[in-house]
C-alpha cells in the first residue's frame, strides 16, 4: 500500500528541504548549513539545523532529524502517505492511483468516514448547546465559570434528552449502522438495537494535535453516576496516545507542560491564561504520550488533584517522564482539590505562584516517602535514610547526585558526609539500582543505550561521514554484523547503496514510515564524529570495528545452531579474526579526503 520508491525518490528530490522548511521556520546560512529555532521543542537559541547538502534536517537540542517528508510528517501530524501526498501536490506530481490492497483502501476509507461522523457529531452538540433545549446546559458551563469564548474554543456541545437523537440525525445523512457501531457514539443492546451513548450530558470534544475530532466526553450536569462518560477506544481514538487540549497547548511556547487530570481542569488553566496545560484521558498516564510531550518541551508540571490518587498518581508519571527524557516538578494546590478549584478560589497570579514554587520531583517522591517512615524513631529514620540512598544511586552522574545529596542532606537534617558515605556503601556493595523503566520506542534521547546499540549506531555514522569506511571495513564486517534489527535494517540498505555507486541517506530515510524510526535513522545520520588527525581516526575506526565484531560474534554463537558445522567453522574463524583485531595484529587505515 504505497507508491513505488522511484516515485518516492522522485517527490522528496523535487521538494528541496531547505525551500520546503523555510516555510515554516526562519533559516539562516551558517557556512554550509541552515539554522533556525526548532519547531519542535521550545528554544531561544538555534540549534536546528537543515543541511542543504545532505537533504536532511537535524536538532541538535532535541534530537528530531530527517528528510522533508519526516519534516512534513512531524510538523503537520501526517502518516507517512500522507505527507508524500502533500509534498508530491506542492511539486505539481501527479500520483497515479494508488496500487492499495483493498483492505488498506478500506482501513483508510473506514478512518476517514469515522472522522467525519465525528465531525458531525460535534456540529451536531454544539449546535444542540446553542438551542433552547440545551439552556440549562450552557447555564451549567457559564454557573461554573467558563466564559462565551472559552465554551467556543473547545467546541463545548450537549446532548439532547431524547435518547435516539444523534443516531437519527446520522441515520438521515445515510451513514449505516456497520460504520456507526465503530464510531463509539452508540450503545448496541439486543432488545433496543443501537441508541445514543451520550444522553442529557454537556460534551467535550476530543481533538489530536491536529484538531481532528477522535472521542467524546460527557458529563453530567450537577450530581449522578457516572461523572463521565466518554468514547471507547475506536480506529481513531487511542487513548495512550493522545492528550485533551494539546491541539492548543502545543502553540503556546511555553517552556513548560502542565499535566493535570481532567476535561475541567485543562479548560479552566486555559481560561485562565495558562495555554500550555494537558490532560490525559481518564486513564493512566503513558510513555506514549511522554513522548509526544517530548516534542513539544523538556520539562512537565505536574498538577494532580491533591488527594491520595492524585499523589499516587504522580508517582506513576514520574518515571515515565523521566524515561523519556523530560524532567518533571510537581505543584501543590493545598488547600484546593485540583486546579479548576484553586482558580476559582485564589485567581491566577495566586496559580503562577503555586507553578513557580513546584517542587522538584525527586523531592517529591522522597517527601511522600518519609510519610511512611516514623522519623522519631531512630531506627526507622536509619530504613528512611538507606532506602533514600538507593534512590540517589539512580543519579548515573556525580555531579547531580551531589545536588541532589545537598538538598535531601539540608531538607532532613542528615549530614552530606554521612550520607555520601552510605551512599558509596551502597554503591560498592552493587545494590541494584531501582531501574526506571524504559520504553521501548524511545525518544531518539540515547540514554540507557546499550553498549551494543551504541557501537552499532556509531559504525553506521561512520559509514555515512567517511564513505571510505566502505572500503576498509568490508572485509572484516557487513550487515550481518549489525544485530539490533533498525540498524541491521539501516546497514542492509547503506551497503545496497554503496554497492550501487551512491550513499544518500536522505533517499534511504524514505524507507522508513514510522517517524519514530526515522528519528532514530536521522541522528545517526547527522552524528558528528568529534575525531581529527589521521592517527586518531585510524585508531577509532580499528576498535569500533572490533567492538563490532565481537558483539556479532557472541550474537551469532548464541544463535548458532549446533548441527550446523558449516556455521561452526566459520565462528572459528570470526573468533581469529577478532583475536587479530584485539591484539592489534589487525590496523586500519582510512583516507578522510
Ligand atoms: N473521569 C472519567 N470518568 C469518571 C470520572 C473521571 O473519565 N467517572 C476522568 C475525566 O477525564 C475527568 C478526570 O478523570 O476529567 C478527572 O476526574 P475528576 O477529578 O473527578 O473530575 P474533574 O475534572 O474535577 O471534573 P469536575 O470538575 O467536572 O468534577
Ligand atoms: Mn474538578
Amino acid at each position: 500500500m504505497r507508491y513505488s520508491d522511484d516515485l518516492i525518490e522522485e517527490i522528496r528530490m523535487k521538494n528541496d528541504i531547505v525551500d520546503v522548511i523555510s516555510g515554516y521556520v526562519k533559516l539562516q546560512k551558517k557556512g554550509s548549513s541552515y539554522f533556525g529555532l526548532c519547531p519542535f521543542h521550545n528554544e531561544k537559541s538555534p540549534s536546528f539545523s537543515v543541511s542543504p547538502g545532505k537533504q536532511m534536517y537535524y536538532c541538535f537540542g532535541c534530537g528530531a532529524g530527517g528528510n522533508v517528508i519526516t519534516f512534513i510528517m512531524e510538523y503537520e501530524n501526517f502518516t507517512f502517505m500522507e505527507a508524500v501526498k502533500f509534498l508530491a501536490d506542492r511539486a505539481g506530481v501527479r500520483l497515479p492511483e494508488l496500487e492499495y490492497s483493498r483492505e488498506a483502501k478500506e482501513q483508510a476509507d473506514l478512518k476517514a468516514t469515522l472522522l467525519e461522523i465525528n465531525k458531525v457529531a460535534a456540529s451536531y452538540f454544539y449546535y444542540k448547546l446553542r438551542q433552547d433545549t440545551g439552556r440549562h446546559a450552557y447555564e451549567y458551563l457559564t454557573g461554573r465559570g467558563l466564559t462565551k469564548d472559552t465554551i467556543q474554543k473547545f467546541g463545548l456541545g450537549y446532548s439532547d434528552r431524547y435518547s435516539n437523537d444523534l443516531y437519527q440525525y446520522l441515520k438521515g445523512k445515510k451513514y449505516s449502522d456497520e460504520i456507526l457501531r465503530e464510531s463509539g457514539l452508540f450503545n448496541v443492546d439486543e432488545k433496543r438495537g443501537m441508541y445514543d451513548k451520550f444522553w442529557n450530558r454537556v460534551i467535550f470534544p476530543i481533538m489530536d494535535v491536529n484538531n481532528r475530532v477522535i472521542g467524546f466526553g460527557g458529563r453530567v450536569m450537577g450530581e449522578g453516576k457516572p461523572k463521565y462518560l466518554n468514547s471507547p477506544e475506536t480506529k481513531v481514538f487511542d487513548k495512550s496516545r493522545n492528550l485533551y487540549g494539546l491541539n492548543t497547548a502545543r502553540t503556546s511556547r511555553r517552556k513548560q507542560m502542565i499535566l493535570c487530570e481532567g476535561y475541567m481542569d485543562v479548560i479552566a488553566m486555559h481560561q485562565a491564561g495558562f495555554t500550555n496545560a494537558v490532560a490525559s484521558l481518564g486513564t493512566a498516564f503513558t510513555a506514549q504520550q511522554a513522548n509526544l510531550l517530548k516534542r513539544y518541551t523538556d520539562e512537565v508540571l505536574l498538577l494532580y488533584d491533591s488527594d491520595e490518587a492524585g499523589v499516587k498518581a504522580a508517582l506513576r508519571a514520574i518515571p515515565i517522564l523521566k524515561a523519556a527524557g523530560l524532567t518533571s516538578k510537581v505543584v501543590n494546590l493545598n488547600p484546593y482539590k485540583d486546579p479548576d478549584e484553586f482558580i476559582k478560589n485564589l485567581g491566577s497570579e495566586a496559580f503562577q505562584k503555586r507553578l513557580d514554587d513546584a517542587m522538584n520531583s525527586f523531592l517529591f517522591e522522597v517527601q511522600v516517602l518519609e510519610k511512611q517512615y516514623d522519623m522519631s524513631d531512630p531506627q526507622s529514620k536509619t530504613r528512611f535514610y538507606h532506602e533514600v540512598a538507593g534512590k540517589l544511586l539512580n543519579f548515573p552522574e556525580e555531579l547531580e547526585r551531589n545536588n541532589y545529596m545537598e538538598a535531601v542532606s539540608r531538607k532532613y537534617g542528615v549530614r552530606f558526609d554521612n550520607l555520601q558515605k552510605l551512599v558509596n556503601r551502597l554503591a560498592m556493595k552493587g545494590t541494584p539500582a531501582q531501574a526506571y523503566v524504559r520504553p521501548k520506542s524511545g525518544s531518539g534521547s540515547k540514554e540507557g543505550e546499550s553498549g551494543i546499540d551504541k557501537a552499532q549506531r556509531l559504525m553506521l555514522t561512520w559509514l555515512v561521514s567517511y564513505p571510505d569506511t566502505f572500503r576498509v571495513t568490508e572485509p572484516y564486517i557487513g550487515p550481518d554484523d549489525f544485530t539490533t534489527p533498525l540498524y541491521h535494517t539501516v546497514a542492509d540498505l547503506l551497503y545496497e547503496q554503496y554497492h550501487q555507486g551512491e550513499v544518500n541517506p536522505a533517499k534511504l530515510l524514505n524507507q522508513f514510515t514510522d517517524s519514530e524510526e526515522q528519528r532514530k535513522v536521522a541522528a545517526v545520520f547527522n552524528a558528528r564524529i568529534p575525531l581529527e588527525g589521521q592517527k586518531e581516526m585510524d585508531l577509532a575506526l580499528t576498535e569500533i570495528v572490533g567492538r563490532m565484531k565481537k558483539n556479532s560474534n557472541a550474537y551469532h554463537a548464541a544463535h548458532l545452531d549446533p548441527a550446523d558445522l558449516a556455521g561452526l567453522q566459520k565462528t572459528i574463524a570470526r573468533q581469529k579474526e577478532l583475536e587479530a583485531f584485539e591484539s592489534g595484529r589487525i590496523q586500519l587505515h582510512i583516507s578522510t579526503n
